[in-house]
């Protein structure tokens, strides 16, 4: 069907018509998604069996799940009254966009940065001005200050995907301080990296800040995201999240999750280890330059085509992330730290696909 018999479409759907998408070929390591490597042990599994094997599958589950939020809220060292749980952290930045963006607001975001941030906002009807990175990958924050002016919405992702860049906390709070944007701080990959606006949002209206339980926690198959914002603006966001929104299985590994966050996470120093030493691999080559990180990913540029270095890597069954159509990334490609043995795999898929290629042309 054409898409002109589509009248039922609102305009920017036109624009926006394939939303996020993902091209994953099966590869037995599986360096694309930022994942963690480690899944959780069997034990820890079944023990969320156990919870909810005995709770009402039946039922719904509590309207405000105000347990589980007290539980969550406490491992963060907030107020319950300031946090909203999700489906994965891309619900509530839905839920966000939705509360703030329509046709004739700006949304800001930084450049390259996590593809849903523009999509989500175009959804809404928003204009999007982007703000590019530096040429070294830093956040731009004069230039992201001059943008908030005019803007309802900025997000800044802090590590960004898929750079690893950081934004400096006092940068951040002055913009926060200095607009009346509301400011998305996407933390998911805050574990790796340790630094939090959290404490900005008792104080300021006009800051949210996101995390997940994907990366560091190792649940991206349970889908768990969060949102902490200020109490008086908390409630405008769960006015726009529906209800029910995460299920009893979810919450139960969640509450596991959290009585052993030491366990789930006990792999984080050797993970940032690890991008180190693989850092240290790639720096040591030609024709490769590697982009600082504080995640568990990072970039790096070649001198061939990243694309058929990408199809190369994966003729050796290693997936990485061809990032090379995010703006300023042409040349470069992402790889999510694995098991010391997958990245060794993945040096040497990359050595492979450097010599499969040829020299630069
Ligand atoms: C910056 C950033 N935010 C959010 C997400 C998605 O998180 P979730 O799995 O909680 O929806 C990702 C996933 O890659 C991400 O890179």
């Amino acid at each position: 069907m054409s898409n002109d018999t589509l009248h039922f479409l609102k305009a920017q759907m036109r624009d926006i018509v394939g939303g996020y998408k993902l091209d994953v070929p099966a590869c037995p390591i599986k360096l694309n998604q930022n994942e963690n490597p480690y899944d959780w042990p069997a034990s820890l599994k079944q023990a969320v069996f156990e919870r909810v094997r005995d709770l009402p599958w039946n039922r719904y589950p509590p309207f405000v799940p105000s347990d589980f939020v007290a539980v969550v809220a406490k491992y963060l060292g907030v107020d319950p009254a300031q946090v909203l749980v999700g489906n994965g952290s891309n619900e509530l930045m839905y839920s966000v966009f939705a509360t703030v963006l329509e046709p004739g607001r700006k949304a800001v975001v930084t450049q390259p940065t996590f593809t849903l941030y523009s999509l989500l906002a175009k959804l809404f009807g928003a204009t999007v001005e982007s703000i590019n990175l530096d040429a070294e990958m830093r956040f731009d924050a004069p230039k992201l200050q001059a943008a908030a002016k005019d803007a309802s919405l900025v997000v800044i992702a802090s590590p960004n995907n898929p750079t690893g860049s950081v934004i400096d906390p006092m940068d951040l709070e002055h913009m926060v301080a200095s607009s009346p944007a509301l400011f998305v701080i996407d933390e998911a990959y805050f574990d790796f990296h340790g630094e939090t606006a959290l404490e900005l949002t008792r104080t300021y209206r006009n800051v949210v800040v996101l995390r997940t339980f994907s990366k560091a926690f190792a649940t991206a198959g349970l889908r768990f995201g969060l949102m902490v914002a200020h109490k008086e603006a908390l409630p405008f966001f769960a006015t726009a999240k529906l209800p029910y929104n995460l299920n009893i299985f979810t919450m139960a590994a969640v509450e596991t999750a959290i009585e052993h966050a030491s366990t789930l996470k006990n792999r984080l120093d050797e993970i940032k280890r690890e991008r180190e030493r693989v850092m240290r691999e790639l720096k040591a080559r030609k024709g490769i330059k590697v982009f600082p990180s504080r995640s568990n990913f990072f970039i790096f540029e070649t001198d061939r085509a990243p694309r058929k270095l990408w199809q190369s890597m994966v003729k050796k069954g290693v997936l990485v992330r061809d990032v090379s159509g995010y703006p300023m990334l042409s040349k470069a490609l992402r790889v999510t730290i694995g098991r010391p043995e997958e990245n060794d795999a993945f040096l040497k898929a990359l050595e492979f696909a450097m010599v499969d290629n040829g020299p630069a042309t």
